[in-house]
Formats: C-alpha cells, structure tokens, sequence
C-alpha cells in the first residue's frame, strides 16, 4: 500500500463520468483519501451515492454545502490537498479553469489550491470539441502552469464518432497519480 494522500476528484458532466466511479475506488483501496467534487453537469451522468460508497468519504455537489466547521469546505479541500485530479475534464471545466472563472466549488478549490499540489487534467469529449482551436489555446494556456495532462486517447467515441477525445485508461490516470504523488 503507498502513503494515504489527499486526493481531490473533481469529475464533470461528460459520459466518462461513470469511469471516475472506478477510478474513485482504486485510488481508495490504494490506500488515498479521495474527496469527489462534481460539478452540476457531472450530477446529470451519474449519482453522488457512487462516489460517497466507494470513497467512504462527502461529496461535494455545491458550493454552498458545508461540513460543520467554520471554515468553507472548498477552501478546507483546497487547503488540503496533496492532488488535484479532474478525470473526465469537459471542455468547459477547461474553458473555467484556463480563465480563472470560479462559480462552482470545482473551479473554486483550483483556484484556492496550495502551491504545493499537484494538478491532473484527463480530458473527454468529442473530438470536434478537443480540436476546436478554443479548446486548444485553453489548453495551451493551461499547458503554461504546473500541471500535467493526462490524455484524451484516439478510439471510439461514446458520441458515435472514431477519433481523440477518449479518457485515458483509468488504470494509466492511477500510474499517473501515484508518480506524481511519489
Ligand atoms: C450526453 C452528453 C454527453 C456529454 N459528454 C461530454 C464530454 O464527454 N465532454 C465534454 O466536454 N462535454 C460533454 N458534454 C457537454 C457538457 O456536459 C457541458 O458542456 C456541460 O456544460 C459541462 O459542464 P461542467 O464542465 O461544469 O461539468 C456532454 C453532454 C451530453 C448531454
């Protein structure tokens, strides 16, 4: 078993969503304390309930919820954090973060984030929606900070078309994880 580390999840409304439910349980049985942040696209793909079993952990779902401590539970997560992973990473979410927009917790924890955590970024989406020149500077720009990516592979893709937008293998984001948490 590696060293317990913090690990906030943040998962978005792609149909990967469900691939972070497996994700979620193998970095807990490694031994992590994984905290799952979903955004409210995220919560039309796939239930908070996965994600609280299989990480024994709350999940965040707003903003606004609050753990009974006088401190905002998104800055306490952000505080905290050895990782920021977010797997699978929309378009949007990216669009958010390359910006600096903070308007759900998700966004919000990115930018209160300690220095000294890391960031992963597994992309999904169509592959028209990778390509787009828009998603490529957010990219870029994102490319600019200490953060990694991870992904999107070429395959199948849920919406009918063969092509770049698939989220990296679970098990490879896992790898991933536990280098750069090494
Ligand atoms: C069935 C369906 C599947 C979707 N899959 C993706 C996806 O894989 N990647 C993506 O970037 N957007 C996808 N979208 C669009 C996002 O859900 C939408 O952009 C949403 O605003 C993302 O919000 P979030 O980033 O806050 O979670 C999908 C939408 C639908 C209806």
């Amino acid at each position: 078993m590696s060293t317990t580390r913090n690990i906030v999840l943040g998962v978005t409304g792609s149909i990967a969503a469900y691939k972070a439910a497996e994700l979620t349980s193998q970095l807990t049985k490694l031994g992590h304390s994984v905290h799952v942040v979903m955004t409210a696209d995220a919560l039309r793909f796939i239930t908070p309930l996965a994600f609280k079993t299989l990480s024994r952990n709350p999940v965040v779902t707003d903003l606004y919820d609050e753990e009974e401590s006088w401190k905002p539970t998104h800055i306490k997560l952000a505080d905290e954090a050895d990782m920021l992973l977010v797997a699978p990473a929309t378009a949007n979410i990216m669009a958010k973060l390359a910006h600096g927009l903070a308007d759900d917790a998700l966004t919000c924890i990115a930018l209160a984030l300690n220095p000294k955590a890391k960031v992963l970024l597994a992309p999904a989406m169509n592959g028209k929606m990778w390509l787009h020149p828009a998603t490529q500077e957010n990219v870029a720009t994102l490319k600019k900070r200490p953060l990694e990516f991870i992904g999107p592979e070429e395959g199948m893709l849920s919406c009918g078309y063969e092509g770049i937008g698939r989220l990296w293998p679970v098990e490879a984001i896992v790898r991933k994880v536990e280098a750069l948490l090494a």
